[in-house]
């Protein structure tokens, strides 16, 4: 059985759930692999831009794109529910736009869509829903808004601007999304927003108070190129072991050790001399 957005829906930690555990993926074998540690949730992320396809910002993914590597997580058939991101402008210039651009998704095999944005993406998530795709929202540090919000910055630092997300978020719940993702704003901030919604709401960088908690999996294994940022623990350092892996096998090949006789089909009698 997989995980379906209204089990994730009923995930309130105050109610006596266990944390949401999502990470993100972009293809089978870590969707496998993240699987069978028992996540709740993939996200297939439109952080691919940054992370697997080497673009500063997430701006640079197609739904295409996305749909591509949302069918190579749907292959891992994991038990854990798959959403994925809807990218930069499939749903900002029309609804009818938007619809059609989830239903790739969701054919492509994921089980609802993420998109990011309060109040004024009210119609595009009414008219999702209506066509029966749930909706997970994404508010705070937005990275699709980079630039308009002129870089990646915490997000409400000010009452006023802690307010704003509040009803954004409130907004977002009252459309029907079943979960939001929380990005980038103080603890206070995360713990508010969870303490004023019904719906789960998952953080990064948002502090331990969330309904759960969500990491781009390169950050969480050591795979990116930058530091990370001050929300990510990382739990393996995968590059180096990466390299040092890769740095063997060429010492091997160059110094003749690989492949050796184990690693070589034997010679058929008739060939033999
Ligand atoms: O694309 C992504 O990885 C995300 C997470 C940061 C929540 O949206």
């Amino acid at each position: 059985m997989t995980t379906s957005a209204s089990t994730l829906r009923a995930r309130k930690r105050r109610d006596g759930a266990t944390p949401i555990v999502m990470v993100t993926a972009y293809d089978e074998p870590t969707a496998r692999y993240a699987d069978a540690a028992g996540v709740d949730a993939l996200l297939v992320g439109d952080s691919l831009a940054n992370v697997v396809l080497g673009h500063d910002d997430t701006l640079h993914v197609s739904t295409e794109d996305m749909a591509h590597h949302v069918r190579a997580v749907a292959a891992a058939r994991p038990a854990a529910h798959v959403v994925a991101d809807m990218p930069w402008l499939s749903y900002h210039v029309g609804v009818d736009a938007a619809v059609t651009h989830a239903g790739e998704l969701i054919r492509a095999g994921a089980q609802s869509v993420k998109l990011e944005g309060g109040a004024v993406r009210r119609d595009v998530v009414r008219a999702l829903i209506s066509a029966e795709i749930p909706v997970m929202g994404h508010l705070g540090l937005t990275p699709q808004s980079v630039l308009a919000m002129g870089g990646y910055k915490v997000q409400g630092k000010t009452r006023d601007a802690a307010k704003l997300l509040l009803e954004d978020a409130l907004v977002l719940q009252s459309e029907g999304v079943f979960c939001l993702v929380v990005e980038g704003v103080p603890r206070l901030v995360g713990t508010q927003l969870t303490r004023a919604l019904d719906i789960p709401t998952i953080g990064i960088g948002a502090g331990p108070d969330t309904d759960g908690q969500v990491l781009v999996i390169h950050d969480l294994l050591g795979l990116t190129k930058r530091p990370p940022a001050k929300f990510v623990r990382r739990y393996a350092d995968l590059g180096t072991a990466m390299t040092d892996a890769v740095a063997r096998y060429a010492a091997d090949v160059r110094n003749g050790s690989f492949p050796d006789d184990t690693e070589s089909y034997e010679t058929p009698e008739e060939l033999r001399d």
